[in-house]
C-alpha cells in the first residue's frame, strides 16, 4: 500500500495493488473503526454499500483469520442505499450481504438493519428508514453520525443510489429519500448528502480499469455536480478516503506522482 495522498477539501486517496488488497484494506478499517467505536463510545453504527467490493470485504470478515476481531455483537449495520425489491432478491443490497457473509458471522440478527422493502411504497420505505436511523443512533434532531459509511462509485459516478441528475442530489433536510432512476427506470432508498457529511468516516471503494477515467473526472476533473455525483460527497468533521486499487487508479496524475 502506498501512503495517503491528499486530494483538495479534505479528501485522501489511499491506493493499493488489486483487488484482494482493496477488500483486504476495507476488512481493516472495518476492524479498526468498530473497534475504536466500541471503546470509545459503547457500539459502532456503520453503513455498508451494495456492489462487488463490500461483498468481497464481507466475505474475508467471515475467514477464520478476521474471527473474533470485529466486535459484531456492539455493531448496527444499516445500507447506505437499497434497491426496491424483496430481500430474497440477488438485486437486494442486505439480501446479498446476508446471504454472502452477514449469515456467517455472529451479527446480532437485531443490530442488522435491512431497508423494509415490504412497505407500501419506496416513501414510506424511506420515511421509516430515517426513522430506524434516529431510533437506533439515538437522535431526534440534528444529523445521526455513523462511525463507518462504505460507499461504492458506478461508472456513470453515481455512489450509493444518487445518480447523476437525479432529485436525491438536491435533497438537504431529508436523510434518507426515495430516488427514482429514470436511466434504469427504478425506485432506489439512499441515503442523502447530509447525512454522509456527519460521518466519521467514509470509506470510497473503487476497482477495476474499467473505473479508471470516471474516477479521475471525479476526483480531478472540473466540478460537475448534476453529471457525478460522487463528487460531491464531503465528510464535515471526520475522514473521507477513497480506496482504489491501481488498475481504478491508472487515469489518475495525484496517483502517479507516488509512483
Ligand atoms: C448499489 C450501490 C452502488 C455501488 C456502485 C459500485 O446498490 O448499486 O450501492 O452505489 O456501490 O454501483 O458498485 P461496484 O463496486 O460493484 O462497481
Amino acid at each position: 500500500m502506498t501512503e495517503p495522498i491528499e486530494l483538495p477539501d479534505g479528501r485522501r486517496l489511499l491506493v493499493v495493488e488489486d483487488g484482494e488488497a482493496l477488500a483486504a484494506a476495507a476488512a481493516e478499517r472495518f476492524v479498526a473503526t468498530t473497534t475504536a467505536a466500541v471503546a470509545a463510545r459503547g457500539r459502532a453504527i456503520v453503513a455498508l454499500s451494495g456492489g462487488s467490493t463490500p461483498k468481497k470485504m464481507g466475505e474475508l470478515l467471515a475467514r477464520p483469520e478476521f474471527a473474533g476481531r470485529v466486535p459484531w455483537g456492539e455493531t448496527d449495520l444499516f445500507w447506505g442505499d437499497e434497491r426496491w425489491v424483496p430481500l430474497a432478491s440477488s438485486e437486494s443490497n442486505a439480501g446479498e450481504a446476508r446471504r454472502a457473509f452477514l449469515d456467517a458471522v455472529p451479527a446480532p440478527p437485531e443490530r442488522i438493519h435491512p431497508v423494509a422493502t415490504d412497505l407500501a411504497s419506496p416513501v414510506r420505505a424511506a420515511e421509516a428508514y430515517e426513522a430506524e436511523i434516529r431510533r437506533v443512533a439515538g437522535t431526534a434532531e440534528g444529523i445521526p453520525v455513523f462511525d463507518l459509511v462504505l460507499l461504492g462509485m458506478g461508472d456513470d459516478g453515481h455512489t450509493a443510489s444518487l445518480f447523476p441528475g437525479t432529485a436525491a442530489l438536491h435533497e438537504r433536510d431529508r436523510l434518507v429519500v426515495e430516488n427514482f432512476v429514470p436511466k434504469l427506470g427504478v425506485d432506489r432508498i439512499t441515503f442523502t448528502y447530509p447525512l454522509l457529511a456527519a460521518a466519521r468516516e467514509v470509506l470510497v471503494l473503487v476497482g477495476g480499469a474499467g473505473k479508471a477515467d470516471t474516477l479521475a473526472r471525479v476526483l480531478e476533473g472540473p466540478t460537475e455536480p448534476e453529471g457525478l455525483p460522487s463528487q460531491s460527497v464531503r465528510v464535515e468533521n471526520g475522514t473521507l478516503t477513497w480506496l482504489v486499487d491501481r488498475a481504478a487508479a491508472g487515469s489518475l496524475r495525484s496517483a502517479g506522482q507516488s509512483g
